[in-house]
């Protein structure tokens, strides 16, 4: 078993840290415990749709957009072009830090190709979601995120950081932008969502002056840092089951999720990225629509919930909780090659007579060891589990692999034999 504070070796090249599942594994606070020996801790995908907890010296921050190193003395957190940025929530973040003391003047760099939230984003996010059947729905968080991606992709009507510094061509632009979205939005929702270009124009203008500070070429920022040996940590947002490509399609989010999206959403060399830490919870949570073959509609599931706290950062949704998969978790540990997993809240589990493991999904006949493309067939798939003994301690009284229970060693044994990873 890896213990997550040698950070030494990992220092040696860079680093990144992903969920392996559907988010809200305790990211942040494995990027929170290794950030320290980085240079640059650097968001690459997603926007305000992730919701990052950590604790500095006694205090609770939710971090959105801002990447959670940035509470760290030392580093610099870097936004980078692959993040839909959400201008009134980043000031919002930044300001609610000054208030308690830290700022992030000079700290936080924003790439100025990166791709602007806007009203219109979330309104549509909303609209669309406010509108499909209930099978449709995909229980967005509701941040503008997938329209904001669907806009970068269309290219016409998309706003980058760059953008922001001419005022003129801005307006120009936001002004036709939103008058096509209206009318889009009328036409298929029968509301237009009560947007209106001037005042988001007006309020994009002001949010400029407050952010222009932090905005510029992070490619070549980063390109220079490699060049003078910096070292950098990647922060991953949401979860690699939730991945365009390769998750739990459609009830995934809308940017590459894992260590292959770093290279394109932060502009750096893939083969540089030389550690992989993928994060994973004890069992698994999902919030939001979409198959999850472990879950648990019973006392078992209530129990995780309430133990575990499983209520969004982002949204405040109670979190569907269900046992831990080895199938999805050794899909994900395969296509990211990760070289070592944090394993969290297992503490958790305690007060559980048994600990249930999925070791493989049956599908009427036939036996299934990885994730189907389909999500209808994911959902029909009946999980194969094992129960383990549980254990009684208060985990968190022990600081050393050795002072767990036997049951829990044995429990953490049984899930890398199965997962295939460390
Ligand atoms: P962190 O970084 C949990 C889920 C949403 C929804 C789907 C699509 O906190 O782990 P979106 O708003 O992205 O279009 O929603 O993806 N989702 C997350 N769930 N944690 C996250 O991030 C998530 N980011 C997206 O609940 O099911
Ligand atoms: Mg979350």
């Amino acid at each position: 078993m890896t213990t997550l504070n040698s950070s030494e070796p990992m220092s040696q090249a860079h680093t990144s840290v992903t969920g392996l599942c559907w988010g809200d594994e305790g990211k942040g606070k494995i990027v929170d415990l290794l950030a320290p020996a980085f240079d640059l801790v650097i968001r690459y995908n997603g926007g305000a749709n992730a919701g990052h907890t950590v604790w500095v010296d006694g205090q609770k921050f939710a971090l959105h957009l801002i990447p959670s190193g940035v509470l760290h003395d030392g580093a610099i957190g870097v936004i980078g072009p692959g993040v839909v940025v959400d201008p009134d929530q980043l000031l919002d973040e930044i300001d609610g830090l000054t208030q308690r003391g830290i700022t992030v003047e000079g700290k936080l760099w924003i790439s100025d190709r990166a791709h602007v939230v806007l009203e219109y984003h979330k309104v549509e996010d909303r609209l669309r979601e406010g509108s499909a059947g209930e099978d449709a729905k995909i229980g967005t968080t509701a941040r503008g995120i997938g329209p904001c991606y669907a806009d970068k992709m269309q290219r016409l009507s998309a706003i980058r950081m760059c953008d922001l510094q001419n005022s003129d061509l801005l307006e120009e632009k936001l002004v036709q932008v939103v008058d096509i979205k209206k009318r889009t939005f009328q036409a298929v929702y029968g509301d237009d969502g009560g947007i209106d270009g001037k005042r988001i124009f007006k309020q994009l203008k002001e949010n400029c002056r407050r952010l222009a500070g932090y905005i510029r070429g992070t490619t070549s920022a980063l390109g220079q840092a490699a060049t003078s040996g910096k070292r950098m940590l990647f922060e991953g947002a949401n979860g690699m089951l939730l991945d365009v490509n390769h998750g739990t399609y459609p009830f995934v989010t809308s940017s590459s999720t894992g260590p292959w999206g770093i290279a394109a959403g932060a502009g750096v060399a893939p083969q540089t990225v030389r550690h992989v830490v993928g994060v994973t919870k004890a069992y698994s949570t999902r919030v939001g629509a979409g198959p999850f073959p472990t879950e648990l509609n019973d006392a078992f599931g209530d129990q995780i919930r309430n133990q575990g706290n499983e209520f969004g950062t982002t949204t405040g949704r109670p979190r569907r909780c269900g046992w831990l998969d080895s199938v999805a978790l050794r899909y994900s540990i395969q296509l990211g090659g990760i070289t070592e997993v944090a394993l969290m809240h297992l503490d958790t589990l305690a007060g559980f007579d048994q600990i249930g493991i999925c070791t493989g999904y049956q599908l009427g006949d036939e036996r299934l060891d990885t994730l189907p493309a389909d999500a209808n067939v994911l959902e029909s798939v009946t999980p194969i589990i094992e129960m383990q003994p549980g254990f009684e301690a208060n985990l968190r009284e022990c600081s050393t692999i050795e002072e767990l229970p036997p049951e829990a060693i044995a429990y953490i044994n049984r899930v890398e034999s199965l997962i295939g990873a460390r």
